[in-house]
């Protein structure tokens, strides 16, 4: 007998890979987050399909700046070319799209880009795509930290988490990341503090609908314990009866 997998309501996504798959095909980087563009379009539609309700990927990180000049300003304008292209079949589409990230160093082009494809979504309803772009995890708790300090509010975990970036959504519970390493790079410090953790080593052009059911399968064999005993666990949800 086939179980159906539990599906994670958020998941989190680690981009990497699009310079390897570029250069492994003698193309500039560029092309490769290019093609990066596309994968995200299809993952966001297979997320919907298999009824996940939030998917946020990291797109550009705080230390994105310091590559060469010329992929900087080429990630700056796909951006603004995948924003004109993509937010009228999102909107279609029922994704509901929002921009997390320090905003006020992107350019003036692009930050209306943010607010434009912000606003035209707002009312959709099938999935939240949160693109992390110029984000980073300490980049969040501290602009977090500092808005509570400017109005004079405590800072405790709760008040923490309404100020961050994410606070409009739960935290994810299944955080992938693509190209082969198995590290964080400053994407979801605070929130992932009980995420499941997924490596795969396909890059992420690469990363395809069996990939994406590769790693929901492995999330729903793992045990979440959040602290407690695996014996705690099992009796709160012992496993369904068979047929
Ligand atoms: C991830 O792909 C996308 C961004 C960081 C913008 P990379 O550009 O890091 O690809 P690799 O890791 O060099 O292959
Ligand atoms: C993480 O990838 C950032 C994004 C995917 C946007 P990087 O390629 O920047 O990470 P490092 O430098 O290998 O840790
Ligand atoms: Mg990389």
């Amino acid at each position: 007998m086939s179980v159906s997998p539990v599906v994670p309501h958020h998941i989190a996504i680690v981009m990497d890979g699009n310079g390897r798959w570029a250069t492994r095909r003698f193309l500039p980087r560029l092309a490769g987050h290019k093609q990066g563009v596309d994968s995200l379009r299809r993952c966001a539609r297979a997320c919907v399909q298999r009824g996940v309700c939030v998917l946020t990927v990291f797109a550009f990180s705080s230390e994105n700046w310091n590559r060469p000049a010329d992929e900087v300003s080429g990630l700056m304008e796909l951006l603004a070319m995948a924003l004109a292209r993509e937010v009228p079949q999102l909107k279609k589409d029922g994704v509901r799209l929002h921009f997390v990230g320090e905003r006020d160093s992107l350019s003036p082009k692009v930050q209306n880009g943010l607010a434009q494809a912000e606003a035209a979504t707002a009312d959709n309803t099938s999935l939240v795509l949160n693109v992390c772009f110029n984000y980073g995890g300490r980049w969040d708790i501290a602009q977090a930290a500092a808005s509570l300090a400017a109005r004079g509010e405590p800072i405790t975990e709760a008040s923490l988490h309404s100020a961050m970036g994410l606070a409009h959504v739960p935290d994810p519970d299944l955080v992938i990341r693509t190209g082969g390493e198995m590290r964080i790079s400053n994407f979801l410090l605070w929130q992932s503090a009980y995420s499941e953790f997924f490596f795969s080593d396909r890059l992420w052009p690469d990363f395809d609908e069996s990939a994406l059911d590769e790693a929901i399968d492995a999330f729903s064999r793992r045990e979440r314990r959040f602290g407690k005993t695996s014996e705690q666990i099992l009796s709160a949800h012992p496993d369904p009866m068979p047929g």
